[in-house]
């Protein structure tokens, strides 16, 4: 009886989705329509929210794509020289392009529009990743450094952001839907992943790089803009 009880009473509270196909819609068990046993009723996301998760998608895939193709035009330069670090730059690589098909899927489901810079974006990522390569190992790692430091921040930040809204429907007495407690423990896993690329850079030589502040000051700069760039257009 006890479980009953406490099974009509979560019934009754509203179970929030936030990524279900556009149109969003928040789904809301109400009492009436829990008891008159109808289709749950649905609330719209509001404007900043889902502006907030456009563009926490649109700028997390265009920087996925950037990571692949850095990873890729950094890779045979950096193992012909040094053949070892081969199983290294193909998991980091694996890794990126695993992050990529995430976000595209996600862009696809939920019709977010990529950023327009994307052919930019191709264009100044595989530069990058190519001229830090040539100028050697500890420049292509210091590339990683200054790229990962970034978005491990960005990603903190979007975690950050929906734990707030999380506790701040716990508190309202609101049930979470699947696919939010999806994103934030997909959000979560993708930054612990950068991090650990972030510490094969540093295992891996990345501050003997030279110049390395100059370098790593410019390509933290470049990411900054292209995530303020990516955010908005
Ligand atoms: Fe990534
Ligand atoms: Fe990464």
């Amino acid at each position: 009886m006890a479980a009953l009880a406490a099974s009509r009473r979560r019934c009754r509270l509203p179970l929030y989705d936030f990524l279900a196909p556009r149109p969003a819609r928040i789904w809301v068990r109400t009492a009436a329509s829990a008891s008159a046993q109808s289709e749950p009723a649905s609330l719209p996301l509001t404007e900043e929210q889902r502006h907030f998760l456009d563009s926490a998608l649109r700028v997390n895939q265009a920087g996925e794509l950037a990571a692949v193709l850095i990873y890729q035009a950094q890779t045979p330069p950096v193992i012909r020289s040094h053949p070892h670090l081969r199983p290294l730059m193909q998991h980091m690589h694996d890794q990126e392009a695993g992050h990529f098909r995430l976000f595209n899927d996600l862009l696809a489901k939920h019709r977010v529009r990529p950023t327009v810079m994307y052919p930019v974006w191709r264009l100044a990522a595989t530069a990058l990743g190519w001229g830090t390569a040539l100028m050697g190992r500890e420049a292509a790692m210091a590339c990683t450094e200054a790229v990962e430091t970034e978005i491990g921040t960005h990603y903190n930040d979007q975690v950050r952001e929906l734990l707030a809204w999380l506790r701040a429907m716990e508190a309202r007495g609101e049930r979470i839907g699947p696919e939010l407690a999806d994103l934030v423990a997909t959000l979560r896993r993708i930054r612990d992943e950068e991090l650990e690329h972030l510490d094969h850079a540093l295992g891996n030589d990345s501050k003997h790089a030279r110049p390395h502040e100059l370098l790593t000051s410019v390509i933290r700069g470049g990411c900054r803009a292209a995530i303020r760039i990516s955010e908005r257009i």
